[in-house]
């Protein structure tokens, strides 16, 4: 409830400034348990700028107070670049594991930063890499190029062997085709497995990827 002032407890026999004083200790004794809860998570983040030449990568640490963060790594990721760091490069887009833009290496593993829970153990600092084994374009971000040029050539489309009619019918698709198509239509294109992959990491100019496969199965079904 707001305080009203000149009454409460001390009533009419408080003396002058007591009120003063009452409250300020009141909010000091907030803030000191405010800060006494605070629960100080530590990100150490691949920083590197291709602006700064000579420069070589880094880890850069910062520490976030989860009861001020959302619960996913991209909160964090979003709350360092805001509050602390706007210099922090990071692609991002739906938030909700639908874009495959967030997708780097947090904690050993790749995956989507925005559907990535933050570890709560504050004793244990969590890292976070770009993709791993390709160029980078600064801090998080890695270049795609070779990705979707891949993903390009294979032509992921569906073609029909006489395209004469085209645009002139409805090309109906039944039940059972569709369901074909359970377990491939689903992937996002984040490139996490093709980068976790060994192969694509030593040969990735020659060999498709995972990701870049499945596409091909799904569109020669
Ligand atoms: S198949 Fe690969 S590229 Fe597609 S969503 Fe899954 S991890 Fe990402
Ligand atoms: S922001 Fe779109 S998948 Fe993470």
């Amino acid at each position: 409830f707001p305080a009203l002032t000149g009454s409460g407890c001390g009533g009419p026999f408080r003396r002058e400034g007591e009120g003063k004083m009452a409250a300020s200790a009141v909010t000091a004794a907030k803030r000191a348990s405010a800060a006494a809860a605070a629960r100080v998570k530590r990100f150490a983040v691949y920083r590197w700028d291709p602006d700064k030449r000579g420069e070589k990568p880094r880890m850069q640490t910062y520490e976030v107070d989860l009861n001020k963060c959302g619960p996913m790594v991209l909160d964090a990721l979003i709350k360092i670049k805001n509050e602390m760091d706007p210099t922090l490069t990071f692609r991002r887009s739906c938030r909700e594991g639908i874009c495959g833009s967030c997708a780097m290496n947090i904690g050993g593993g790749n995956t989507l930063a925005c559907t990535k829970r933050i570890d709560t153990d504050l004793g244990r600092t969590t890292k976070i890499y770009p993709l791993p084994h390709m160029f980078v374009v600064k801090d998080l971000v890695p270049d795609l190029s070779n990705f979707y040029a891949q993903y390009k050539a294979i032509q992921p489309y569906l073609k029909k062997k006489d395209e004469s009619r085209q645009g002139q019918e409805q090309y109906l698709q039944s039940i059972e085709d569709r369901e074909k198509l359970d377990g491939l239509y689903e992937c996002i294109l984040c490139a996490c497995c093709s980068t976790s992959c060994p192969s694509y990491w030593w040969n990735g100019d020659k060999y498709l990827g995972p990701a870049v496969l499945m596409q091909v199965s799904r569109a020669t079904l």
